[in-house]
């Protein structure tokens, strides 16, 4: 597919150090208008089906360091940057949920250099959400930050407990922050979930099917991605909501991270409403499960409840 992006290319490239360090700075939801022709773009494909969820696999960010000479972090911070433009597409087209795969269990395998730099990135993020609680909650942003916590240094784990509890009576939109995070691991967990359900009797054996197990993920609660993009030309999932990508449809476009533009977002809406219906199809032919019983919803509801209680502990533990 041809990528779109080249007109903001031109422009990342000449930025000069001034510019990277004051976008360096920038906020969780950026607040830039967009150009007329993207504006009617958006409202021609309002006139179709938008998707509830969209998530996305940041993928290029040191290439795209390298390509305009900057560290790697500078290059991670840029795609910091893009996120906060790609939450404002999201919220202009009605998209209600959004997720985005930050950090791998993976890239713990990185350099000690990048994966500090990485750590420290989301402490100033997440800072910066406590800071700026006005202007998130006026575009109702909730966050979810999923993920195997227990490999986070404490403080982390904290700022994010704290931005999941501040934003957590919005409902405008729903970001969730895959942050030490794969699927697989994320899938035991759930496994975990419900033989723990098993053992203290709060669920039968034969309660135990896609249903259940799909809302004992991270995700729980949430409706499957319709579309998934990734970034950087890889066209591979990575251990990236392996499960509720089921029968979503793939975007892969060329563009860097930090270089999507609102076209290449656009375009693969456009791609997206071509296929919807057999999208539909598939999931219900292949995926549909029986409705929840009062046991599984009440087994839900305490697991749910166990998450937030543990949320609030965090912020009071030494
Ligand atoms: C993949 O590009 C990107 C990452 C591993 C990190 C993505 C993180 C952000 C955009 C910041 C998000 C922070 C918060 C708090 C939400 P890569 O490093 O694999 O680049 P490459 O493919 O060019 O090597
Ligand atoms: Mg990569």
């Amino acid at each position: 597919m041809a990528h779109l992006g080249e007109a903001t290319t031109f422009v990342t490239e000449n930025l000069d150090h001034d510019d990277f360090n004051l976008r360096q700075n920038m906020s969780w939801i950026s607040e830039t208008t967009l150009p007329w022709h993207s504006i009617l773009m958006l409202r021609l494909l309002k006139c179709g089906r938008i998707p509830k969820h969209v998530a996305f696999i940041m993928d290029g960010n040191r290439r795209f360091a390298r390509k305009t000479n900057v560290n790697k972090i500078d290059g991670h911070s840029k795609g910091f940057d893009k996120l906060s433009e790609v939450l404002q597409w999201c919220l202009d087209i009605g998209v209600e949920e959004v997720t985005v795969y930050a950090f791998s269990i993976e890239n713990f395998k990185r350099s000690k250099e990048e994966v500090d730099g990485l750590l420290d990135l989301a402490r100033e993020k997440f800072q910066r959400l406590l800071q700026e609680r006005e202007k998130i909650n006026k575009h109702g942003l909730k966050i979810r930050v999923i993920g195997n916590k227990s490999l986070l240094p404490d403080d982390l784990v904290k700022l994010a407990a704290e931005a999941e509890l501040i934003t957590r009576d919005n409902h405008q939109v729903l970001l969730n922050v895959a942050f030490s995070y794969i699927a697989t691991d994320e899938m035991t967990s759930a496994c975990n979930k419900v033989l723990s359900g098993l053992k203290d009797n709060l669920i039968e054996p034969s309660d135990v099917d896609i249903g259940l197990l799909s809302e004992c993920l991270h995700t729980g609660g949430s409706q499957f991605p319709e579309i998934i993009i990734r970034t950087s030309g890889e066209t591979r999932l990575s251990d990236f909501l392996l499960w509720q990508g089921c029968a979503s449809y793939l975007h892969f476009t060329g563009a860097l991270w930090p270089e999507i533009t609102v076209f290449d977002f656009l375009w693969a809406i456009f791609k997206y409403q071509r296929v919807a219906e057999e999208l539909d199809q598939l999931k219900e032919q292949l995926y549909a499960s029986k409705p929840l019983s009062d046991r599984e919803t009440q087994f839900l509801e305490t697991i749910n409840r166990e998450r937030w209680l543990g949320l609030e502990r965090t912020l009071v533990s030494e």
